[in-house]
């Protein structure tokens, strides 16, 4: 009796702290899909996109989401990265529940906390790397000053700091996801979500967009990406994978890969810097 008691208390004071014993062991849940289901309507056909996805994001994991082509991977990052809005069920952030937000406010909330990488990468054309970064800044309303100032940080940080006036057109792939990533992680966000960030990036510019993931993870930022490719998701410490809509299993990775060990490699072999 009073062992079920103790156990009971433990669950409730962990849902209190957002805590799920489950599948963060103890750390905190920064994010918290629950029973997500998302159909769309095509004139007769309904497509169920989700059909019941439970997930947790735990502060300082990188995780990947993981599934074949279809599976609905960028429809659950849109309905985690706050971009849409699920036909069922709810998500929650750092605590909060999105589900009845007005859409200012879910912008809001998404500046603040989402920093998001698309494959496409997704930059301003005719806009220097400086002025993509600092965008979020100027959404969050920070002086000339301060706003030129953590962006150039940002860049720095990915590698770029010798690239901050080229225009998006003037920068390779790698290098514009690079962009990207800083211009995510400007506002410091609770989490960084990356829709198959490598995606549109030849082999070693992917395992160096790999390693700035590993590195911010390293650093503490909370990282999630998608995608269909395992050699990605071997860099992830958790896999998350998606079959027709549905959480078919999770694993823990025992030994992720280590991007900079890779990029450490090639260079050893002379390999492709293309
Ligand atoms: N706007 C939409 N209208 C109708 N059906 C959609 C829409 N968006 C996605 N779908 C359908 O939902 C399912 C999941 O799509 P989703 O884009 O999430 O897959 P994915 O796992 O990201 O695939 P990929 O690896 O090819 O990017 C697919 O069957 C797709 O055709
Ligand atoms: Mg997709």
């Amino acid at each position: 009796m009073s062992e079920s008691r103790s156990i009971d208390a433990r669950a409730v004071d962990g849902e209190a702290r957002g805590v799920d014993a489950t599948q963060c062991g103890g750390a905190r849940v920064v994010l918290q899909a629950c029973d997500v289901r998302k159909y769309y309507q095509l004139d007769e056909i309904e497509v169920r996109a989700l059909r019941g996805v439970s997930m947790s994001i735990c502060e300082g994991e990188m995780l990947s989401i993981m599934g074949p082509s279809g599976s609905g991977k960028s429809t659950l990052m849109h309905i985690i990265g706050l971009l849409d809005r699920p036909s069922e069920g709810s998500v929650t952030i750092e605590g909060e529940e999105v589900s009845h937000m007005t859409p200012n406010e879910l912008s809001a909330v998404r500046n603040k906390r989402i920093g998001f990488v698309f494959q496409s990468f997704n930059l301003l054309a005719r806009t220097t790397a400086l002025a993509n970064v600092e965008l979020p800044l100027v959404y969050a309303g920070l002086s000339g000053a301060k706003r030129s100032r953590i962006a150039r940080e940002a860049l720095e940080r990915v590698g770029l700091g010798d690239r901050l006036g080229h225009y998006s057109n003037q920068l390779s792939g790698g290098q514009q996801q690079r962009v990207a990533i800083a211009r995510a992680l400007v506002t410091s966000p609770s989490i960084v979500l990356a829709d198959e960030p490598t995606g549109n990036l030849d082999s070693r510019s992917g395992i160096e967009v790999m390693a700035i993931l590993q590195d911010l993870n390293a650093h503490g930022s909370t990282v999630a990406l998608v995608t269909h490719d395992a050699n990605v998701s071997a860099h992830a410490q958790r896999v998350v994978h998606l079959k027709d809509g549905l959480v078919e299993r999770e694993e823990h990775v025992e030994n992720p890969v280590v991007a900079a060990s890779q990029l450490a490699a090639l260079d050893a072999e002379g390999g492709d810097r293309a």
